[in-house]
Protein backbone atom coordinates (compact mmCIF):
# COMPACT_ATOMS: atom_id res chain seq x y z
CA UNK A 1 0.00 0.00 0.00
CA UNK A 2 1.42 3.54 -0.89
CA UNK A 3 0.64 6.68 0.41
CA UNK A 4 -1.73 7.42 -2.50
CA UNK A 5 -3.71 4.58 -2.00
CA UNK A 6 -4.24 4.70 2.13
CA UNK A 7 -6.82 7.02 1.83
CA UNK A 8 -8.93 4.62 -0.13
CA UNK A 9 -8.05 1.88 1.34
CA UNK A 10 -9.35 3.26 4.23
CA UNK A 11 -12.63 3.83 3.01
CA UNK A 12 -13.17 0.83 1.90
CA UNK A 13 -12.57 -0.79 5.23
CA UNK A 14 -14.41 2.22 7.18
CA UNK A 15 -17.11 1.24 4.76
CA UNK A 16 -17.05 -2.59 5.71
CA UNK A 17 -17.12 -1.86 9.48
CA UNK A 18 -20.15 0.59 9.26
CA UNK A 19 -21.81 -2.11 7.40
CA UNK A 20 -20.80 -4.79 10.18
CA UNK A 21 -22.27 -3.12 13.55
CA UNK A 22 -21.73 -5.52 16.53
CA UNK A 23 -22.97 -4.73 20.54
CA UNK A 24 -20.67 -4.47 23.20
CA UNK A 25 -18.68 -7.71 24.26
CA UNK A 26 -20.05 -9.79 21.49
CA UNK A 27 -17.64 -7.63 18.74
CA UNK A 28 -16.53 -11.07 16.97
CA UNK A 29 -16.81 -10.50 13.17
CA UNK A 30 -14.94 -7.03 13.93
CA UNK A 31 -12.43 -8.53 15.79
CA UNK A 32 -11.95 -11.30 13.37
CA UNK A 33 -11.43 -8.47 10.29
CA UNK A 34 -9.06 -6.27 12.39
CA UNK A 35 -7.07 -9.42 13.40
CA UNK A 36 -7.20 -10.10 9.63
CA UNK A 37 -6.25 -6.64 8.23
CA UNK A 38 -3.81 -6.50 10.73
CA UNK A 39 -1.69 -9.77 9.53
CA UNK A 40 -1.96 -8.76 5.63
CA UNK A 41 -0.26 -5.49 7.19
CA UNK A 42 2.37 -7.87 9.07
CA UNK A 43 1.28 -6.81 12.58
CA UNK A 44 1.78 -8.73 15.51
CA UNK A 45 -1.56 -9.85 17.33
CA UNK A 46 -0.51 -10.01 21.45
CA UNK A 47 -1.88 -13.52 22.87
CA UNK A 48 -4.40 -11.46 25.97
CA UNK A 49 -7.39 -13.76 27.23
CA UNK A 50 -9.62 -10.87 26.19
CA UNK A 51 -12.94 -12.82 24.12
CA UNK A 52 -13.03 -9.91 22.13
CA UNK A 53 -11.30 -6.96 20.79
CA UNK A 54 -7.07 -7.20 20.40
CA UNK A 55 -3.73 -5.29 21.13
CA UNK A 56 -1.40 -5.61 18.62
CA UNK A 57 2.49 -4.44 19.02
CA UNK A 58 4.45 -2.41 16.56
CA UNK A 59 8.26 -2.96 17.09
CA UNK A 60 11.16 -0.48 16.11
CA UNK A 61 14.19 -1.93 15.02
CA UNK A 62 15.99 -1.09 18.51
CA UNK A 63 14.80 -1.92 21.59
CA UNK A 64 12.94 0.90 24.15
CA UNK A 65 10.33 2.28 25.79
CA UNK A 66 6.41 1.35 25.21
CA UNK A 67 3.50 3.44 24.21
CA UNK A 68 0.05 2.62 23.13
CA UNK A 69 -2.82 3.97 20.92
CA UNK A 70 -6.16 2.87 22.02
CA UNK A 71 -9.28 2.79 19.94
CA UNK A 72 -13.05 1.50 20.74
CA UNK A 73 -14.90 -0.99 18.41
CA UNK A 74 -18.25 -1.43 19.65
CA UNK A 75 -21.76 -0.53 17.78
CA UNK A 76 -25.07 0.51 19.68
CA UNK A 77 -28.21 -0.83 19.47
CA UNK A 78 -29.98 1.95 17.27
CA UNK A 79 -31.74 0.77 13.81
CA UNK A 80 -29.94 2.85 11.72
CA UNK A 81 -31.46 5.55 9.65
CA UNK A 82 -28.80 7.74 8.15
CA UNK A 83 -29.56 7.02 4.40
CA UNK A 84 -25.64 5.71 3.89
CA UNK A 85 -25.28 3.67 0.85
CA UNK A 86 -23.06 1.10 3.24
CA UNK A 87 -25.55 1.76 6.43
CA UNK A 88 -25.34 -1.31 8.81
CA UNK A 89 -26.49 -4.68 7.70
CA UNK A 90 -27.07 -5.66 11.16
CA UNK A 91 -30.81 -5.20 11.97
CA UNK A 92 -31.20 -2.89 15.35
CA UNK A 93 -27.14 -2.40 15.60
CA UNK A 94 -25.71 0.89 14.17
CA UNK A 95 -21.70 2.41 14.63
CA UNK A 96 -23.72 5.45 15.43
CA UNK A 97 -20.92 6.96 17.92
CA UNK A 98 -17.96 6.65 15.09
CA UNK A 99 -15.85 3.31 16.69
CA UNK A 100 -15.73 2.33 13.05
CA UNK A 101 -14.26 5.31 12.58
CA UNK A 102 -11.95 5.45 15.57
CA UNK A 103 -10.99 1.70 14.77
CA UNK A 104 -10.99 2.43 10.57
CA UNK A 105 -7.78 5.40 11.45
CA UNK A 106 -6.10 3.15 13.83
CA UNK A 107 -5.27 0.25 11.30
CA UNK A 108 -4.17 3.29 9.21
CA UNK A 109 -1.79 3.97 11.95
CA UNK A 110 -0.88 0.69 12.30
CA UNK A 111 -0.18 0.34 8.43
CA UNK A 112 1.68 3.82 8.62
CA UNK A 113 3.75 2.59 11.81
CA UNK A 114 4.77 -0.39 10.43
CA UNK A 115 6.14 1.46 7.21
CA UNK A 116 8.21 3.61 9.61
CA UNK A 117 9.75 0.67 11.95
CA UNK A 118 13.38 1.63 11.07
CA UNK A 119 12.30 5.15 12.68
CA UNK A 120 10.41 3.63 15.61
CA UNK A 121 12.77 3.91 18.96
CA UNK A 122 10.53 1.18 20.83
CA UNK A 123 6.93 -0.40 20.93
CA UNK A 124 3.79 1.16 20.01
CA UNK A 125 1.48 -1.21 21.43
CA UNK A 126 -2.31 -0.72 19.63
CA UNK A 127 -5.23 -1.18 21.80
CA UNK A 128 -8.71 -1.93 19.93
CA UNK A 129 -10.96 -2.14 22.88
CA UNK A 130 -14.56 -3.88 23.17
CA UNK A 131 -17.20 -2.88 24.80
CA UNK A 132 -16.36 0.74 25.53
CA UNK A 133 -20.24 1.85 25.65
CA UNK A 134 -20.87 -0.54 29.11
CA UNK A 135 -18.15 0.93 30.33
CA UNK A 136 -16.20 -2.39 30.99
CA UNK A 137 -13.95 -2.89 28.11
CA UNK A 138 -10.89 -0.49 29.41
CA UNK A 139 -11.20 -2.62 32.52
CA UNK A 140 -11.38 -6.16 30.61
CA UNK A 141 -7.55 -4.60 28.78
CA UNK A 142 -5.75 -3.16 32.27
CA UNK A 143 -6.78 -6.51 33.90
CA UNK A 144 -4.72 -8.32 31.78
CA UNK A 145 -1.59 -6.52 32.34
CA UNK A 146 -0.94 -5.79 28.16
CA UNK A 147 -0.32 -2.35 28.88
CA UNK A 148 1.62 -2.67 32.35
CA UNK A 149 4.70 -1.62 30.46
CA UNK A 150 3.08 1.71 28.60
CA UNK A 151 4.54 4.74 29.54
CA UNK A 152 2.14 7.12 27.36
CA UNK A 153 -1.11 6.30 25.96
CA UNK A 154 -2.94 8.57 23.63
CA UNK A 155 -6.88 7.61 22.62
CA UNK A 156 -9.39 9.59 20.09
CA UNK A 157 -13.26 10.13 19.34
CA UNK A 158 -14.94 11.86 16.86
CA UNK A 159 -16.64 15.28 17.05
CA UNK A 160 -20.10 15.37 15.70
CA UNK A 161 -19.96 19.10 16.03
CA UNK A 162 -17.23 20.47 14.64
CA UNK A 163 -16.16 20.22 11.02
CA UNK A 164 -14.75 17.16 9.16
CA UNK A 165 -10.82 17.67 9.88
CA UNK A 166 -10.97 19.87 13.01
CA UNK A 167 -9.05 18.22 16.15
CA UNK A 168 -9.35 19.49 19.23
CA UNK A 169 -7.23 18.45 22.56
CA UNK A 170 -6.92 20.40 25.83
CA UNK A 171 -5.85 19.63 28.84
CA UNK A 172 -7.69 18.96 32.11
CA UNK A 173 -10.91 17.13 32.61
CA UNK A 174 -13.16 16.57 28.65
CA UNK A 175 -15.77 14.52 29.67
CA UNK A 176 -17.88 13.63 32.50
CA UNK A 177 -17.21 11.21 35.74
CA UNK A 178 -20.10 9.27 35.29
CA UNK A 179 -22.44 7.34 37.70
CA UNK A 180 -25.81 5.11 37.36
CA UNK A 181 -27.73 4.76 40.49
CA UNK A 182 -30.78 2.78 41.28
CA UNK A 183 -32.80 3.60 44.14
CA UNK A 184 -35.22 0.77 45.83
CA UNK A 185 -38.50 2.57 47.76
CA UNK A 186 -39.71 0.21 50.26
CA UNK A 187 -43.06 1.01 51.61
CA UNK A 188 -46.09 -1.03 52.93
CA UNK A 189 -49.05 -1.15 50.54
CA UNK A 190 -52.35 -1.56 50.70
CA UNK A 191 -55.88 -0.58 49.73
CA UNK A 192 -55.83 3.18 48.13
CA UNK A 193 -58.66 3.99 50.66
CA UNK A 194 -56.62 3.74 53.92
CA UNK A 195 -53.31 5.80 53.06
CA UNK A 196 -52.92 6.01 56.75
CA UNK A 197 -52.38 2.42 57.05
CA UNK A 198 -49.88 2.23 54.45
CA UNK A 199 -46.34 3.87 53.87
CA UNK A 200 -46.93 5.55 50.39
CA UNK A 201 -43.45 4.84 48.53
CA UNK A 202 -44.42 6.64 45.40
CA UNK A 203 -45.39 9.83 47.41
CA UNK A 204 -41.46 9.11 49.12
CA UNK A 205 -40.38 9.13 45.19
CA UNK A 206 -42.07 12.12 44.13
CA UNK A 207 -40.92 13.90 47.17
CA UNK A 208 -37.06 12.06 46.15
CA UNK A 209 -37.15 13.28 42.57
CA UNK A 210 -37.79 16.94 43.33
CA UNK A 211 -35.35 16.76 46.16
CA UNK A 212 -32.59 15.58 43.84
CA UNK A 213 -33.14 18.61 41.63
CA UNK A 214 -31.69 20.94 44.19
CA UNK A 215 -28.61 19.29 44.29
CA UNK A 216 -27.49 21.21 41.09
CA UNK A 217 -29.48 24.48 42.27
CA UNK A 218 -28.40 24.41 45.73
CA UNK A 219 -25.27 22.16 46.56
CA UNK A 220 -22.95 23.12 44.11
CA UNK A 221 -20.78 25.27 43.08
CA UNK A 222 -22.76 27.67 40.32
CA UNK A 223 -19.67 27.71 38.48
CA UNK A 224 -19.25 23.90 38.67
CA UNK A 225 -20.52 21.29 35.80
CA UNK A 226 -23.39 18.80 36.82
CA UNK A 227 -26.17 17.04 36.20
CA UNK A 228 -28.08 14.96 38.26
CA UNK A 229 -31.09 13.29 36.10
CA UNK A 230 -33.46 10.96 37.46
CA UNK A 231 -34.70 8.56 34.00
CA UNK A 232 -36.48 5.74 35.01
CA UNK A 233 -39.27 5.83 37.39
CA UNK A 234 -42.10 2.40 38.28
CA UNK A 235 -44.30 2.17 41.34
CA UNK A 236 -47.86 0.04 40.95
CA UNK A 237 -49.53 -0.80 38.10
CA UNK A 238 -53.48 0.00 39.19
CA UNK A 239 -55.05 3.03 40.63
CA UNK A 240 -56.56 1.43 43.94
CA UNK A 241 -53.61 -0.12 45.43
CA UNK A 242 -50.64 1.64 47.32
CA UNK A 243 -47.78 -0.35 45.79
CA UNK A 244 -44.91 -2.06 47.78
CA UNK A 245 -42.54 -0.27 46.41
CA UNK A 246 -41.28 1.90 44.10
CA UNK A 247 -38.14 1.72 41.90
CA UNK A 248 -36.05 4.93 40.57
CA UNK A 249 -33.09 5.21 37.95
CA UNK A 250 -30.56 8.19 37.28
CA UNK A 251 -27.34 9.19 36.74
CA UNK A 252 -25.07 11.86 38.34
CA UNK A 253 -22.90 13.62 36.17
CA UNK A 254 -19.38 16.05 36.97
CA UNK A 255 -16.66 17.62 34.52
CA UNK A 256 -13.87 16.42 36.57
CA UNK A 257 -13.75 13.13 39.12
CA UNK A 258 -13.35 15.52 42.82
CA UNK A 259 -16.73 17.22 42.89
CA UNK A 260 -18.95 12.90 42.08
CA UNK A 261 -18.22 12.38 45.69
CA UNK A 262 -19.85 15.08 46.83
CA UNK A 263 -22.66 14.92 44.61
CA UNK A 264 -23.51 10.88 45.85
CA UNK A 265 -22.89 11.70 48.85
CA UNK A 266 -25.87 14.52 48.84
CA UNK A 267 -27.91 12.27 46.55
CA UNK A 268 -27.35 9.66 49.66
CA UNK A 269 -28.61 12.29 52.39
CA UNK A 270 -31.59 13.10 50.35
CA UNK A 271 -32.41 9.31 50.13
CA UNK A 272 -32.26 9.14 54.22
CA UNK A 273 -34.35 12.37 54.51
CA UNK A 274 -36.99 11.36 52.51
CA UNK A 275 -36.97 7.88 54.46
CA UNK A 276 -36.98 9.72 58.08
CA UNK A 277 -39.97 11.99 56.76
CA UNK A 278 -41.71 9.34 54.44
CA UNK A 279 -41.12 6.33 56.95
CA UNK A 280 -40.09 4.36 53.89
CA UNK A 281 -36.97 2.35 53.60
CA UNK A 282 -34.59 3.01 50.34
CA UNK A 283 -32.03 1.22 49.42
CA UNK A 284 -29.67 3.31 47.29
CA UNK A 285 -27.16 0.92 44.82
CA UNK A 286 -24.66 2.11 42.46
CA UNK A 287 -25.00 0.20 39.39
CA UNK A 288 -21.86 1.85 37.15
CA UNK A 289 -19.39 4.56 37.19
CA UNK A 290 -16.09 5.61 35.56
CA UNK A 291 -14.23 9.21 36.04
CA UNK A 292 -13.45 11.89 34.16
CA UNK A 293 -11.44 11.73 31.23
CA UNK A 294 -8.76 13.73 32.48
CA UNK A 295 -5.87 14.90 29.72
CA UNK A 296 -1.94 15.67 31.10
CA UNK A 297 -1.00 18.90 30.69
CA UNK A 298 2.23 18.52 29.29
CA UNK A 299 1.26 15.54 27.10
CA UNK A 300 -1.88 17.60 25.87
CA UNK A 301 0.77 20.22 24.62
CA UNK A 302 2.55 17.87 23.15
CA UNK A 303 -0.41 15.97 21.29
CA UNK A 304 -1.29 19.65 20.20
CA UNK A 305 2.16 21.21 18.75
CA UNK A 306 2.38 17.86 17.03
CA UNK A 307 -0.77 17.88 15.04
CA UNK A 308 0.23 21.67 14.27
CA UNK A 309 3.51 20.38 12.73
CA UNK A 310 1.67 18.23 10.91
CA UNK A 311 -0.38 20.71 9.13
CA UNK A 312 -4.16 20.00 10.94
CA UNK A 313 -5.99 22.73 12.54
CA UNK A 314 -6.10 22.24 15.97
CA UNK A 315 -8.24 23.96 18.81
CA UNK A 316 -9.48 23.65 22.08
CA UNK A 317 -11.62 20.03 23.11
CA UNK A 318 -15.38 21.28 23.81
CA UNK A 319 -15.82 18.96 27.30
CA UNK A 320 -19.19 17.05 27.36
CA UNK A 321 -20.79 15.29 30.34
CA UNK A 322 -21.11 12.21 28.30
CA UNK A 323 -18.79 9.30 30.04
CA UNK A 324 -15.59 7.70 28.33
CA UNK A 325 -13.62 4.62 30.16
CA UNK A 326 -10.09 5.55 28.48
CA UNK A 327 -10.11 7.73 31.56
CA UNK A 328 -9.08 4.79 33.70
CA UNK A 329 -5.95 3.80 31.65
CA UNK A 330 -5.32 7.63 32.38
CA UNK A 331 -5.61 6.65 35.98
CA UNK A 332 -2.78 4.43 35.38
CA UNK A 333 -0.88 5.86 32.85
CA UNK A 334 -0.25 9.56 31.68
CA UNK A 335 -2.45 10.34 28.24
CA UNK A 336 -4.37 12.33 25.81
CA UNK A 337 -7.70 11.89 24.66
CA UNK A 338 -8.33 14.23 21.48
CA UNK A 339 -11.49 14.21 18.96
CA UNK A 340 -11.77 15.02 15.26
CA UNK A 341 -14.60 16.64 13.63
CA UNK A 342 -16.88 14.65 11.60
CA UNK A 343 -19.21 17.25 10.58
CA UNK A 344 -22.41 14.95 10.88
CA UNK A 345 -25.81 16.17 10.48
CA UNK A 346 -26.98 14.55 14.03
CA UNK A 347 -25.23 13.52 17.24
CA UNK A 348 -23.37 10.63 18.01
CA UNK A 349 -26.01 7.80 19.15
CA UNK A 350 -28.85 9.26 16.64
CA UNK A 351 -30.17 7.01 13.46
CA UNK A 352 -28.99 9.74 11.70
CA UNK A 353 -25.75 10.11 12.62
CA UNK A 354 -23.23 10.31 9.87
CA UNK A 355 -19.06 10.33 10.09
CA UNK A 356 -17.80 12.16 7.36
CA UNK A 357 -15.05 9.76 6.34
CA UNK A 358 -12.61 12.21 4.69
CA UNK A 359 -10.26 13.04 8.04
CA UNK A 360 -9.41 9.05 8.13
CA UNK A 361 -5.94 9.58 7.02
CA UNK A 362 -5.14 12.54 8.85
CA UNK A 363 -6.05 10.74 11.81
CA UNK A 364 -4.54 8.02 10.91
CA UNK A 365 -1.05 10.18 10.38
CA UNK A 366 -1.86 11.67 13.52
CA UNK A 367 -2.06 8.91 15.59
CA UNK A 368 0.97 6.79 13.96
CA UNK A 369 3.13 10.75 14.88
CA UNK A 370 2.02 10.27 17.94
CA UNK A 371 3.23 7.03 18.77
CA UNK A 372 6.65 7.86 16.85
CA UNK A 373 7.23 11.09 18.87
CA UNK A 374 6.04 9.80 22.19
CA UNK A 375 8.63 7.12 21.56
CA UNK A 376 11.24 9.42 20.98
CA UNK A 377 10.06 11.51 24.12
CA UNK A 378 10.10 8.87 26.66
CA UNK A 379 13.20 6.81 25.51
NI1 LIG B 1 -18.10 6.67 21.63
Amino acid sequence: MNGGNLQEQLFAWFQWFHRHPEPSGAEHETTARIREILRGIGITVIDTPLQTGLVARVDGKSEGPVVALRCDIDALPIEEHSGLSYSSGNAGYMHACGHDFHLTAMLGAAALLDRRREALKGTVKLVFQSAEETGVGAKQVLETGVLDDVREIFGLHVDDSRAPGVFSVSAGPVSAAVGGFRAVIRGKGGHASVPHECIDPVSAAGQLIVAAQTIVSRSTDPFDKVVVSITHVQAGNTWNVIPQEALLEGTIRTLGTDQFKTVAERLGRICGGVDRISGAVTEYIWQCGAPSVDNDAALADFAAKTAESLGLTVMPAIPNMGGEDFALYQQRIPGVFFTVGVGSPQTTHHPGFRANPSPLGAAAGFLAELGIRSLERTA
